[in-house]
């Protein structure tokens, strides 16, 4: 069936009518021509294309619609099912580092007895491609996965980072020991001494962040060095149910972290909750530890200390954290831009080594795209 077009291309797909805008259309033409073949890669730059591009001509084919552009006569033919998944409507951000894209909860949610806690074998993990689907999706779509079975053994950690995606080397090394050291009675970071950590994501003052944490268990304290999880997304959104004006002075403020040691200076000037293009929440930073002195008016300041403890408060509300005992073996992986981490204190009995973690730091979007390989892989 041939028609003599418009300047837009109209589709019924799935029993809606979908409007494609020819330009885009026009962007997106797979010939050999636009895209170089073997790849997904564009031969042209947004000015190499014509002004005012319109359709002139379609063809409907049961498979695909061929489309004619004026004002060359180029030809384009598209698939109806590439037009069915990349059909441009809703209002969705198309991103999958949004709230949208996500599942939140609360602890009893995500209860290791009565609710879905996401958990993997570390052994099926590395012999089953659907285990580690499985697990890798846990953490895009929940935020975190534990990993049982991890040998516990120095630098597994980073094996277990290898399995998905690449380690992000920062100031504290490739991998660090969470554990207090006897021969370090002032330690840079609060993380290497026996004391409690509230609920805080890592690393605020890099920008970027590293988006991805592991943290590797291979040994418990004698008492108490429990962690806890807290679904940052699921916070953010109650925050704005709750008190609008806070959620916006959290979203629309610049707050500056800093880390400083021998080594090191880092700074970063980022909101806590960071939102997408359309408003979406994408991300959080939290950790009062590393906040440095906010600029701004004065009416800017004491609102953004209002809405701060607000948001600190509402964090903190029972009910929010899953609280786990890692045992020797336990390796936790979780979206640093999403969920929190805490810690209880712990005691250091005398004569006993005592908890020690190992941890190490990896990205969201090599994540993503090894769990995009693999699930290509097993339709293939
Ligand atoms: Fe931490």
């Amino acid at each position: 069936m041939t028609d003599p077009g418009g300047s837009d291309l109209e589709l019924t797909i799935g029993g809606r009518v979908l409007r494609f805008p020819a330009v885009w259309l026009r962007d997106n033409c797979p010939c050999p021509g636009c895209v170089a073949p073997g790849t997904t890669q564009k031969l042209k730059d947004i000015t190499d294309m014509p002004n005012g591009v319109a359709i002139t001509r379609t063809a409907h084919a049961a498979a695909s619609v061929t489309v004619t552009f004026a004002p060359d006569q180029h030809r384009s033919e598209f698939s109806r099912s590439w037009l069915a998944a990349h059909a441009p409507y809703g209002d969705s951000d198309g991103d999958e580092r949004t709230e949208d894209a996500k599942e939140l909860w609360l602890a009893a949610d995500l209860d290791p007895v009565t609710g879905r806690f996401p958990a993997a074998s570390w052994p099926r993990y590395l012999d089953e491609p659907a285990e580690r689907i499985r697990a890798l999706e846990a953490v895009l779509r929940l935020g975190f996965v534990l990993l049982r079975g991890v040998p516990a053994e120095p630098g597994l950690v980073l094996e277990a980072a290898a399995s998905f995606g690449f380690v992000r080397e920062t100031n504290y090394g490739r991998l660090f020991d969470v554990r207090v050291d006897p021969q370090e009675p002032a330690p840079g970071n609060l993380a290497f001494t026996s004391r409690a950590i509230r609920p805080h994501t890592d690393n605020p003052y890099r920008d970027p962040v590293p988006t991805v944490q592991l943290l590797h268990c291979l040994r418990t304290a004698g008492q108490g060095g429990e962690t806890g999880l807290v679904d940052g997304f699921a916070a953010a959104a109650a925050l704005r149910a709750s008190d609008p004006a806070s959620f916006g002075a959290m979203a629309g403020t610049a707050a500056p972290f800093g880390y400083i040691d021998q080594e090191t200076e880092l700074r970063a000037c980022r909101p806590l909750i960071e939102l997408s293009p359309r408003g979406r929440v994408r991300g959080v930073r939290f950790n009062n530890r590393s906040m440095r002195p906010l600029r701004g008016s004065y009416a800017e300041i004491t609102a953004f200390y209002a809405a701060y403890r607000r948001w600190a408060e509402l964090l903190a509300e029972p009910g929010r954290q899953l609280n786990l005992r890692l045992e020797p073996g336990d390796c936790l992986v979780f979206d640093n831009t999403r969920v929190l981490h805490a810690r209880t204190a712990f005691s250091m009995s005398a004569g006993s080594p005592g908890r020690h973690l190992q941890g190490c730091y990896a990205d969201l979007d090599g994540l993503a795209s090894t769990l995009a390989v693999l699930t290509r892989e097993e339709k293939s």
